[in-house]
């Protein structure tokens, strides 16, 4: 695969990067821009009626969420959940508990659950349970990328922005030991960069 500069999508080396080198631009700010304005249309459509609760995980979704919900054309809240995972802090036990969720009830309205990036899928197959609990009326997941590795995809996900290369990914509120989350474009770091798992 063709090593791509940063500093080549922007015209001029990056300074956010903190001169570490990016193999390729995955997805570009112009591509990430359109492709969020498609799944607002889409989402505002699949809502006639009835409350939306946009609920963001942070702290992935920040960048996505903000973007995302100004193109969705109806009413709609805002919040956030916060996930902390149990166990040995170096290996994803895949059950999360959550730290911060909406106090305002959410029986009887539509929640949809923003992501950044679907990986194994475990978080979000503990969120969508721990979520149903409190009785919505419906429960989606809009991910702006989707790995789709786990062998079983458990967890449907009903708005996917792109189907992401197995490779490690930094910007646009995905990060790497909490920097890069705020390049305006998802890069993939070299190996060597990415010396620690996500
Ligand atoms: C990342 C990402 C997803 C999760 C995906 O979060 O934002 O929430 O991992 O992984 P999975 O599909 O294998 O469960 P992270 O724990 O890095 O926290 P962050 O959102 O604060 O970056």
């Amino acid at each position: 695969m063709m090593t791509v500069a940063a500093s080549s999508a922007a015209g001029v080396a990056d300074p956010r990067l903190l001169g570490r080198d990016v193999r390729r631009i995955a997805f570009d700010a112009e591509t990430l821009r359109a492709r969020v304005r498609e799944l607002g249309a889409e989402i505002t459509a699949a809502y006639p009626d009835g409350d939306l609760h946009v609920l963001g995980l942070l702290k992935g979704s920040f960048v996505f969420l903000a973007d995302l919900v100004r193109e969705i054309r109806r009413p709609l809240y805002v919040d956030f959940v916060v996930a902390a995972s149990y166990g040995d802090a170096m290996v994803s036990s895949g059950h999360v508990r959550l730290v911060y969720a909406p106090e305002a009830s959410l029986e009887g309205k539509h929640i949809l659950l923003v992501e950044d990036i679907v990986d194994s899928g475990r978080t979000l197959q503990e969120l969508k349970s721990l979520l149903s609990a409190r009785r919505p009326r419906s429960l989606e997941i809009c991910a702006l990328l989707h790995k789709r590795i786990a062998a079983q995809p458990a967890v449907p996900v009903r708005f996917v922005g792109f189907d992401a290369p197995n490779e490690f990914l930094v910007g646009y509120g995905l990060d790497h030991a909490e920097n890069f989350r705020h390049l305006p474009y998802v890069a993939s770091l070299k190996q060597s960069e990415a010396v620690t798992d996500r």
